[in-house]
């Protein structure tokens, strides 16, 4: 479909399009023909759907703050999941995981060497020393919100927190790439380096994901990716940055018993952290963490 310049933007402006994004478009082609992967315009955002999904991923902030506050020694992993669907519910929202391809549950819950995936269970107790990931989303009017924190429980050893701190700061210089007319690449390779300079290793083959009217939209993001490839960022569009990253080896496996969970192949600590990003006209604005 090619609009004319006084046909009404495909944006929701009810401008006309060669005062809205005619130009905005001619540059995303200009990358096309010069070989880069470019967005399609369906994951690219309105207004109106920036507003409904920065209100989505208030409440999975919110849901997360709830969690921060009530983890402790002692609590199964089946309880973290009965606050999760209690708060989500009290917000007016639903748990955007549950059912989801059959998922079982409101939350994952990862624990250790669990790289993802973890499905909450009443036989699964936090004990001190432990390390989890909880990853939260969330479905409000519609609109799609994900991400994730670690969580120390008790005492937890250096070797655990030094992990925790580095996929943080991984999230943190990867954001930085994030720019309009940059490339998921520049994100990718800068959290790669990050992690792989201090010793660490990063899951390869489950990466983040384009969200906000589905759950998991284009693109799929890595975190082992070069810069100046991948698929060019535009204002608009919203996705996650959500490195895993272990302390050995960076292969994996899944539990054949619940078709779910993975683990480092090695038995070493993973952990991990998502956040929800827009890329904006200027940089980035994080829509939920
Ligand atoms: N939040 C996870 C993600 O980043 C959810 C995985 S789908 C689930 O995509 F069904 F396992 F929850
Ligand atoms: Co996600």
């Amino acid at each position: 479909m090619k609009l004319g310049g006084n046909d009404l933007c495909w944006c929701g402006s009810q401008n006309k399009y060669k005062n809205c994004h005619a130009e905005f478009d001619s540059r995303i082609e200009f990358y096309k023909t010069h070989g880069h992967i470019v967005p399609p315009i369906n994951i690219i955002k309105t207004t109106e759907q920036i507003a409904g999904i920065r209100e989505s991923g208030k409440i999975n902030i919110a849901v997360l703050d709830y969690i921060a506050e009530n983890i402790h020694a002692g609590i199964t992993t089946e309880e973290i999941n009965q606050l999760v669907y209690e708060k989500t519910i009290e917000f007016g929202a639903a748990p955007a995981q549950l059912g989801y391809e059959g998922f079982p549950k409101s939350v994952c819950t990862s624990i250790n060497e669990q790289v993802c995936h973890g499905i909450p269970s009443k036989d699964v107790i936090l004990k001190s020393g432990d390390i989890i990931n909880v990853d939260v989303s969330t479905i409000y009017q519609g609109y799609f919100s994900d991400s994730s924190r670690m969580f120390c429980i008790g005492d937890v050893c250096e070797k655990k927190r030094s992990l925790i701190r580095i996929v943080q700061e991984c999230i943190d210089l990867g954001l930085r790439k994030v720019k309009p007319w940059g490339f998921l690449g520049d994100m990718g390779q800068a959290i790669h380096e990050h992690a792989v300079k201090n010793g660490y290793s990063v899951v390869k083959e489950i990466g983040g994901h384009g969200i906000g009217l589905e759950f998991h939209e284009e693109p799929w993001v890595g975190y082992t990716s070069k810069k100046k490839t991948e698929m060019l960022m535009v204002p608009g569009m919203v996705f996650t940055i959500e490195p895993m990253i272990n302390v050995g080896t960076d292969e994996i496996f899944l539990d054949k018993k619940n078709g779910w969970t993975f683990y480092t192949a090695d038995g070493q600590p993973s952990a991990q952290e998502e956040i929800m990003v827009l890329v904006t006209s200027y940089g980035y604005e994080v829509l939920a963490h």
